[in-house]
């Protein structure tokens, strides 16, 4: 039994020690270093090249490093072995985090105070409405779409949200499917999009989802915060729904290309806050746990959890 890991662009030092630390007796191996291919029995990767993971007779199992796997299905020739995905506690409190501290910000006009203190002006006119008065809505209740809305109900938001199938979570209306969309987006005034990547959500945030908000909210206008995948969204609505008023605000994590070039009119827009792809970073700690779970339950015959389903694309 081998364990090959492979994480493009994450830290790779800190996440072998932490492979060596937790599981001493575990054989690892990488793309470097994979010795017989024959050997590798299980994988641990976030965006692994194409070719890696094909030619590995005795793989049985994927686990992907991070929540999403557009990463993994993406790839021509994905091996037709179970994929686990994380759904890690330490994961789902950093995405609980990010939504709560924009959903915040926004309500509480931060960005404006931000404007009227470079201009050393004492806005006191600008007064953020109380969150009770504002509903965020939010497609995908899975994993932290849930814990976002549980986080944004403490705080005395309105919640709503939408997801493939009927979801019930108690406090909050749910809706579901393409049927009721409309009916969830015109009651919404801070949309939070934490879907997954597939051929039905990509490109889903787009200016005409945008003219479907509510647009007399206490807000002023729609807000959307993105965390969930770049692709899902067009760069391009999104500036010119800020530029037309369609949006007021945007908080966005994920990008159609990242990193976003420099050239991006993102970057330095008044009304768009930019971060770097890092609302719910894998700690090595809390995931190698999670894979090293994975692993010991196949060894007893139970089904890994969290298992992928490939036909629905996620
Ligand atoms: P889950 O699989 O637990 O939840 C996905 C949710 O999206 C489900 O509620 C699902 O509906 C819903 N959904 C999927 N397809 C559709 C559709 N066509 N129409 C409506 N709803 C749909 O995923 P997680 O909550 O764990 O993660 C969500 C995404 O967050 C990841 O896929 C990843 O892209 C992103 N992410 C981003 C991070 C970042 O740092 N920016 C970090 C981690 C994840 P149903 O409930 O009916 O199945
Ligand atoms: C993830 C991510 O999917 O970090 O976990 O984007």
């Amino acid at each position: 039994m081998a364990l090959l890991f492979h994480a493009t662009g994450w830290p790779r030092e800190e996440w072998l020690e932490e492979l060596a630390q937790q599981a001493p007796w575990l054989d690892v191996r990488t793309a470097e270093d994979l010795g017989d291919p024959r050997d590798i029995t299980h994988a641990l990767v976030w965006k692994p090249p194409a070719d890696l993971l094909a030619g590995l007779p005795s793989l049985r199992l994927i686990i992907s490093a991070g929540a999403g796997v557009d990463h993994l299905l993406s790839l021509p020739g994905l091996p037709d072995v179970p994929v686990s995905r994380v759904v890690d506690p330490d994961l789902t409190r950093r995405m609980g985090e990010y939504v709560a501290q924009q959903a915040l910000m926004h309500l509480r006009r931060q960005r404006e105070y931000d404007a009227c203190q470079k201009r050393r002006e004492w806005c006191s006119g600008i007064v953020p409405p109380t969150a009770p008065e504002v509903t965020c809505g939010i497609m995908g209740l899975g994993a932290l779409g849930a814990e976002a809305a549980r986080l944004l109900r403490l705080l005395g938001f309105r919640v709503t949200g939408w997801a493939r199938t009927r979801r019930y979570i108690e406090g909050m209306r749910c809706f579901a499917g393409a049927g009721e969309l409309e009916e969830f987006l015109a009651g919404t005034d801070i949309l939070v999009c934490l879907l997954p990547l597939t051929p039905e959500t990509e490109g889903i945030l787009n200016i005409d989802l945008f003219r479907r908000l509510r647009h007399d909210g206490a807000l002023g206008g729609p807000i959307l915060i993105n965390a969930g995948r770049g692709r899902l969204q067009k760069d391009a609505d999104i500036l010119a729904a800020l530029e037309e008023g369609t949006l007021k605000a945007a908080s966005l994590d994920v990008f159609e290309t990242e990193p976003l070039p420099e050239e991006s009119p993102l970057w330095d827009h008044p009304a768009v806050t930019v971060t770097p792809h890092v609302a719910a970073v894998s700690s090595p700690r809390a995931v190698v746990a999670y894979a090293l779970r994975q692993i010991a339950r196949m060894e007893r015959g139970e089904a890994p959890e969290n298992l992928v389903e490939r036909a629905r694309g996620y």
